[in-house]
Order: C-alpha cells, then sequence, then structure tokens
C-alpha cells in the first residue's frame, strides 16, 4: 500500500491488485473507480439503506447497521451483476438474437438479469447507466457486449416501460467487455471470473459507502426507535 501510494495510484488500482492480482490501464482503473462511485448511494428508500437506518435506529452500531444493510443485496438488488454478467456472455457467446435470449428466459421462469427497476423507466432512464456507457464507449476498445444488452433492453422496452437496463446490467455487460477487450485476462481467466462471482463485489463496496452515511445521519439526527406503518404490510390479497 506504501508503494501504491508513493506512485500515485488510487482506489481503482488497489482494487485491480487485491482483486484481480495484476496492475490494470488506467482506462479500466478508472471505470472501476466511477462504478464505485456511482454506486456509493441511491437515497435512504432502497433495501439497503432501509435496513441500515432501521437498525441503527433499533440503538445497534456500526457494524451492525452496516452489515444489516449489506445483507439485502443479492439477485433482486445490487447483486443482479454477476449474473447480467452470466447470462449476457452466454447468449452473446452462443449467437443468441436478444428476443430468443429474452424469450429463453421467460420459458424458463428466469427474469432477465441486469434488467428491471422499480422506478426508472424508458421516459425516466437511470443516468448511472448512460454515464457508464457513455465512458466506456469514450474509452473502451470494444463494447460489444453492452452493445448487445441494449438490444436486449430494446426488446424488453416492447414489452414493458419499466424493463430497462439498470446499473446491475450495466456494470455486468462493460465489465466483460473489459475484462475480453484489455488483453490483460486469458479466456479461461475471465470464465473464473465470471464463474466465482467477482463483480457483485463492486456494488457491495461502494454501497457499503453509502450505508455508512446513513448509519451516521440516524445517530446524529438521535431518530428513535423505527415502526413501519402497518397499512403498508401486506397480509391478505
Ligand atoms: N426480466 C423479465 N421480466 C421482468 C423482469 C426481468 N428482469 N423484471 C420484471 N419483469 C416483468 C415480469 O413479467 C414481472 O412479472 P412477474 O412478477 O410475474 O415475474 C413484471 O415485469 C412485473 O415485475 P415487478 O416485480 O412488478 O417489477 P419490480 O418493479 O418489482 O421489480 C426488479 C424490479 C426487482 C429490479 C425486477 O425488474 C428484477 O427482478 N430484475 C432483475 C434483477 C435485477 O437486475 N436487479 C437489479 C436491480 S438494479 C439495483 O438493484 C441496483
Ligand atoms: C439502487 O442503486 O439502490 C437502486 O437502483 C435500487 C433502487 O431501488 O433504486
Amino acid at each position: 500500500m506504501s508503494t501504491i501510494i508513493e506512485r500515485g495510484y488510487g482506489v481503482g488500482d488497489v482494487i485491480s491488485l487485491l482483486w484481480f492480482k495484476r496492475s490494470l490501464p488506467r482506462y479500466c482503473t478508472q471505470f472501476i473507480e466511477i462504478c464505485v462511485m456511482l454506486c456509493a448511494d441511491h437515497g435512504p428508500c432502497v433495501s439497503g439503506a432501509h435496513n441500515s437506518i432501521v437498525t441503527a435506529r433499533a440503538g445497534k452500531d456500526l457494524v451492525s447497521s452496516l452489515v444489516s444493510g449489506l445483507l439485502t443485496i443479492g439477485p433482486r438488488f445490487g447483486g443482479a451483476i454477476d449474473d447480467a454478467a452470466r447470462y449476457f456472455k452466454d447468449a452473446y457467446d452462443r449467437g443468441l438474437m436478444p428476443y430468443e435470449f429474452v424469450e429463453g428466459m421467460k420459458k424458463k421462469g428466469i427474469r432477465v438479469p441486469g434488467i428491471g427497476h422499480r422506478i426508472k423507466s424508458r421516459d425516466n432512464r437511470d443516468k448511472r447507466v448512460q454515464l457508464l456507457q457513455k465512458y466506456a464507449h469514450a474509452h473502451f476498445p470494444s463494447v460489444k457486449y453492452m452493445e448487445y444488452a441494449v438490444q436486449v433492453e430494446t426488446y424488453t422496452l416492447s414489452k414493458a416501460n419499466n424493463l430497462v437496463m439498470n446499473v446491475d446490467g450495466a456494470i455486468g455487460s462493460l465489465f466483460l467487455d473489459l475484462l475480453s477487450g484489455s488483453g490483460m485476462f486469458s479466456k479461461q481467466e475471465i470464465d473464473e471470473i465470471i464463474e466465482i462471482g467477482y463483480l457483485n463485489g463492486l456494488f457491495v463496496l461502494a454501497r457499503s459507502i453509502g450505508l455508512i452515511g446513513h448509519t451516521f445521519d440516524q445517530k446524529r439526527l438521535k431518530q428513535p426507535l423505527y415502526r413501519h406503518p402497518w397499512e403498508d404490510v401486506l397480509y391478505t390479497k
């Protein structure tokens, strides 16, 4: 770490060295840093922040509040990056047309990871996705997986307005482009990274920043025990 500081490297380089075991070119480390910054927070009402806030207001400590929020990260919230990369890579590499891929997933009863959002839609796009795409267009040698994901999104949007590419889908597809286009990883290494599931780590790391902030906010504002309005909890149809 001392050497990293002496050489003027940033947190993207630290992640490259500790996770991917190599120094990556600046455009890659900057992309990693952009992912971390863009995913650091999405307000107090999302699953993770809500859990951290409730836990902090129950009088628990920082670590308990943080992990309570982190534990919501999974296939629906923030933790769809690895699956998005897995499914987009498999579909692209097998030459599936976007509609074949989406309809195939539907037949299997699996939602397309990286597609869909609770509040974002065709007319209210996720700016984070647009910024990531813009960066990659300007700096990546190839964006073939991201372009495939855009074609998937075009098809899913023909079905429903909220089936936009979400930030997990953008990071998942663009990381495939980073891994395959940088020339820094063998095919076997890429398969291993996708198989093990490194990419959700980016969201976990990033969102920890926001969850810690939400925890401090509650403590600083001396917020009392939280109790949810019971009308919001639906037990019967
Ligand atoms: N693929 C295919 N169809 C979908 C998808 C998807 N990804 N998402 C929603 N639909 C369709 C389904 O027909 C669904 O009906 P079903 O419940 O019978 O499957 C219908 O849209 C309505 O879905 P809702 O559950 O009302 O959508 P909601 O707004 O609650 O879900 C969510 C949002 C959880 C993000 C959903 O779109 C999803 O599961 N996406 C895939 C997982 C994912 O990418 N999560 C990361 C989100 S970004 C983030 O958390 C940082
Ligand atoms: C997030 O970054 O937390 C989201 O995209 C999920 C949400 O519900 O807004």
